[in-house]
């Protein structure tokens, strides 16, 4: 049964930070036009320079011609407007921190200020989106999309259908996901952790569980996973790249969430939460990051 697909010109990016400004610049690259919200002018400051140095480098590596990366520009848009950004969107794309509350608030905002034909979608790295779908007045049209770090680069999108997503939904984000030069697969049941950080997770808690036990330091770890496992990064170079908050965050929302204490963040990880120890994003985590002035 053929049930069609949406069509998608215009996409709503809400959180301008790691993920959201570089989901962002991908679609607007792939032509869609787009609008990034963010509350945080400092985010928002911080995501616009990253594309305005962005763009001329990619011109300069021959890798972009300066007429796309002028057209690119104009289809991506900035703002601090979540009304203005939502309210011509055919597509939302959530990628705000990973805290359900803060989610299904945004939701129901955003089920408010979308057109009905409006598809929302959380990037969210863990929680499905039955969490969000029952505040908002179209389940059938909310779905997970959950992009990789460094959104730019990593081809893989998995799109996860929960019990309330319509074939429709999945089959326009496949779509979409095809547009913006991506690869995606369809899970068709929600499960926690999707595919990959289900098995990243694994070597990430083991990685951390042998440097709280003094076994071996980080980059020790990082060595033997590049070197003898092939992996492009270790767990810790990935962990100062994707955000040690985000792991902090993920693994404090499923220890309430179950009270099992095994997914309670470890002392390390707490210490560098505590510390601002983030990673890249505040130039010091398990490695230092001299910041560029
Ligand atoms: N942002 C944008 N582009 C980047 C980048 C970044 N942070 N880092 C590297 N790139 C680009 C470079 O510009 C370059 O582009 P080009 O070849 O078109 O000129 C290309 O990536 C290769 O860069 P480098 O040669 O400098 O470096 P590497 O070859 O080492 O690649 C990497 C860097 C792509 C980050 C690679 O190390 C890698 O694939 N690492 C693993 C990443 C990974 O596992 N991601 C998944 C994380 S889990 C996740 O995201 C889930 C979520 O829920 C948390």
């Amino acid at each position: 049964m053929n049930v069609g697909v949406h069509r998608i010109n215009n996409i709503c990016i809400v959180g301008a930070g790691n993920m959201g400004h570089q989901i962002a610049l991908s679609a607007a690259l792939a032509g869609f036009t787009v609008k990034c919200i963010d509350l945080n002018k400092e985010v928002l400051l911080k995501a616009e320079q990253f594309v305005i140095t962005y763009l001329p480098e990619r011109v300069a590596k021959g890798k972009l011609k300066q007429a796309d990366a002028d057209a690119v520009r104009a289809k991506l848009m900035f703002t601090s407007d979540l009304a203005e950004a939502a309210g011509e969107a055919d597509l939302v794309i959530e990628a705000v921190i990973e805290k359900l509350e803060i989610k299904r608030h945004l939701f129901a905002q955003l089920d408010r200020l979308c057109p009905s034909h409006t598809i929302l979608t959380t990037n969210s790295s863990y929680i499905v989106s039955s969490k969000v779908a029952d505040v908002t007045s179209r389940p059938e049209k909310v779905c997970n999309m959950h992009f990789f770090n460094p959104a730019l680069v990593m081809k893989l999108v998995e799109v996860v259908k929960g019990p309330h997503t319509s074939e429709k939904t999945t089959g326009t984000l496949m779509e979409v996901c095809v547009r913006m030069g991506k690869t995606p697969v369809l899970l068709q049941q929600e499960i926690y952790g999707f595919l990959v950080n289900r098995m990243l997770s694994t070597i990430k808690n083991e990685s951390i569980y042998l440097l709280d036990m003094g076994i071996a330091g980080p980059e020790e770890i990082d060595r033997a996973v590049t070197l003898a496992l092939g992996y492009p990064m270790g767990p810790f170079r990935l962990m100062d790249l994707t955000g040690i908050d985000l792991t902090y965050y993920v693994g404090m929302e499923r220890y309430q969430e179950t009270g099992d204490p095994a997914y309670r963040p470890s002392p390390s990880i707490v210490e560098k939460f505590i510390n601002k120890e983030w990673g890249r994003k505040t130039g010091k985590g398990f490695y230092d990051y001299p910041q560029k002035e």
